[in-house]
């Protein structure tokens, strides 16, 4: 079967894919953003089952139940905070999508959605970031064939505007 890469604007808390991806900071206790929408949606077992995984580094990801989500999975992963592109930013950001992919991988996940990882609170230039999402996405299907199909649940026009531009690009 073809994998798929697609685009689309929605609240990502809304969507019944095997798993999605909360853009989380390194103490996986919750925060802003999409992190605390996720935390809203899921309940409180989440925040309860976050509390023993002992936290995630930056570039890495963790896996929990989705609870309450219609999602059967949350990949919590730690984006890096955008400090002007010289402190290795691109290819931490690379991890954060490419160790997420392997991680739905180990757990039979075939469908997963992603924030823009980085680019609200961490303020990561959203430009560069789309492109760096689409090309380690589009890298790490090949390493996984198990994965159907990944999806760029962007949050506002020009967030989707700048997946899809990144897509075509490929
Ligand atoms: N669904 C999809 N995308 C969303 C949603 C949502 N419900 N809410 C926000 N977003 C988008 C934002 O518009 C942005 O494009 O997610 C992207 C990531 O923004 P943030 O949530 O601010 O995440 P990030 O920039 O990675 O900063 C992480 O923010 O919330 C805290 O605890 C979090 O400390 C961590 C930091």
């Amino acid at each position: 079967m073809k994998q798929c890469m697609t685009v689309i604007e929605a609240d990502i808390t809304t969507l019944g894919v095997d798993a999605i991806v909360n853009a989380a900071n390194s103490s996986l206790l919750g925060g802003g953003g999409v992190d605390g929408a996720i935390h809203r949606a899921a309940g409180p077992e989440l925040l309860a089952e976050c509390r023993t995984l002992g936290g995630c580094e930056t570039g890495q990801a963790k896996i929990t139940k989705g609870y309450d989500l219609p999602a059967r999975f949350v990949i919590h992963t730690v984006g890096p905070v955008w400090h002007g592109g010289g402190q290795g930013e691109a290819e931490m950001l690379a991890s954060c999508y490419r160790n997420s992919i392997q991680l739905a991988a180990a757990n039979d996940c075939k469908t997963i959605a992603f924030p823009a990882i980085s680019t609200g609170v961490y303020g990561y230039p959203a430009e560069e970031a789309a492109g760096i999402a689409v090309a380690a996405v589009a890298e790490a299907l090949g390493d996984y064939p198990a994965i159907d199909c990944v999806t760029f649940c962007c949050f506002g026009t020009r967030s989707a505007a700048l997946h899809r531009e990144a897509l075509a690009a490929l």
